[in-house]
């Protein structure tokens, strides 16, 4: 039997260290130095079975390749589907991030249990009994899915090996251990050992696996970046704590677009889908109030209605205070600025505070039109008529500038019954028919006449 063997290398040279060092003796590098396999015990890892035994492939032809559909599983989760392109491939690698709290376990568990499928879901973070409470304000009766507390990647083999489940579910990739390496779970090495054999075990048997993955503080999964590389699949899942909303976003995706994106609501009884997320983000008020404008923009290939609020005072120190969530604060000032130049408009005297409902983040530009309505309402105190929206960007001259996909805005935007679109002159609208009245405007100075 082969002993396992590793030794140490620097991520940055490649030059090898029989043990660990501060600083590469070679190319200078400080704290580059991580342990890695160099021989393993196949003993103990993931072995497959004989009659699936890899057979050398071969070169051929790309004509002489097969290009029959992909089967998918179905994960029973409308808007996880979605993002993953239409379900879960097998023998794909998915890793989920997220913010600590922000609901990836609930997520993954709910999927779990849901599933018609025997799922096998692996805890390194919460004992059966945390599952288990969990699970049963979720959907409490599953016959498929076995819950088990492990953080040893040799310990998970052998269970996967007795059990058999169609799909592995690890929580969190961060908590594995491996026995060939002895720096603690967590560390770069441990990591990548562990991903690299349950790449192993995903591709031999054809089962698909989801690796819950941590993220640090500036937002990028911890751990070394070639964990992205070497997973098929990196979905975000994001959202403001404070807020029910969270969004499921496809960072890397080799099995379908990354464009997509996929919305639920946490609630008491764990995430729901939200497939019509307009309705929620824009509050019904009945009175009319100012420094709020609906625009009409496209998350990923979904168009969607969001509600942005502004609130222009009078500033009382000398330097005026610019604050905006869910939007781009550099954008709020040139628009402010565009504004000033070209609306005649006094703001240097004045706070601006920007917010757009529902605790989400919008970097699409078309939103400009409504942050300037918003702002201008505000400012007036003129509420802006109700069942009017806008998708427009604004042009540092003041020129109102067309946008993308202007058809699908301008019927989502009907489909929720709004009765006026403002969008640039310069859009080509396909659209006849409508019953929605579309607005088309070239200047600043339009909007302002037409709006107030
Ligand atoms: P969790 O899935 O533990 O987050 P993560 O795994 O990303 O760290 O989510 C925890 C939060 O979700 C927690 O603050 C409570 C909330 N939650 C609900 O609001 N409703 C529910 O049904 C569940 C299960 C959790
Ligand atoms: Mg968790």
């Amino acid at each position: 039997m082969a002993k396992t063997k590793t030794a140490f290398f620097c991520q940055n040279c490649g030059s090898q260290y029989p043990k660990w060092i501060g600083q590469c003796s070679s190319c200078k590098q400080w704290n580059t130095i991580v342990e890695e396999v160099v021989q393993k015990d196949e003993k103990k890892g993931w072995k497959s079975s004989s009659s699936s035994a890899k057979k050398a492939a071969t070169p051929l032809r790309i004509s002489e390749i097969t290009n029959e559909k992909e089967t998918r599983l179905d994960t029973q989760d409308q808007e996880f589907n979605r993002v993953l392109g239409g379900g879960l491939v097998p023998g794909s690698l998915t890793l989920l991030g997220g913010e600590p709290g922000i609901g990836k376990s609930t997520l993954l568990l709910q999927i779990a249990l849901k599933l018609a499928y025997k799922t096998l879901y692996v805890s390194g973070e919460e004992s059966q009994k945390q599952i288990k409470m969990r699970a049963d304000r979720i959907h409490p009766n599953s016959e498929n899915c076995f819950i088990l507390t492990e953080t040893k990647t040799q310990n998970i083999f052998q269970q996967i090996a007795a059990l058999e489940p169609d799909i592995v579910v690890i929580d969190s990739i961060q908590t594995l251990h491996t026995d060939y390496i002895e720096s603690a779970a967590g560390s770069i090495s441990q990591i990548r050992e562990s991903t690299a054999e349950l790449i192993k075990f995903a591709k031999e048997s054809s089962t698909p696996v989801i690796l819950v993955g941590h993220i640090t503080k500036d937002g990028t999964i911890a751990g070394p970046k070639i964990l992205e590389h070497m997973v098929d699949t990196v979905l975000q899942f994001e959202g403001d704590r404070n807020y029910v909303y969270r969004i499921l976003r496809s960072l890397k995706n080799r099995f379908g677009s990354t464009a997509e994106l996929g919305i639920y609501e946490m609630q008491g009884s764990g995430l729901r889908e939200v497939n019509n997320p307009s309705e929620v983000l824009i509050s019904k008020n009945e009175e009319d109030l100012s420094g709020t404008a609906i625009a009409a923009t496209v998350e990923g290939m979904r168009p969607l209605l969001i509600e942005i609020q502004a609130l222009v005072s009078t500033a009382v120190y000398g330097t005026p205070q610019r604050s905006a969530t869910g939007f781009n604060a550099k954008r709020l000032n040139m628009l402010l600025a565009v504004l000033e130049k070209r609306a005649g408009f006094k703001l240097a005297a004045k706070d601006v505070f920007l917010n757009i409902t529902g605790g989400i983040s919008v970097d699409d530009p078309a939103i400009d039109l409504a942050v300037l309505a918003a702002i201008l309402s505000s400012n007036a105190d003129i509420p802006i008529e109700k069942g009017t929206c806008f998708a427009a960007e604004v042009g540092l001259a003041g020129e109102i500038r067309p946008v993308q996909r202007v058809d699908q805005r301008i019927l989502e935007a009907e489909k929720l019954g709004f009765t006026k679109i403002y969008v640039s002159k310069s859009n080509k609208i396909g659209l006849k028919n409508t019953s929605i009245q579309v607005q088309l405007v070239s200047k600043i100075e339009d909007v302002v006449s037409s709006l107030f």
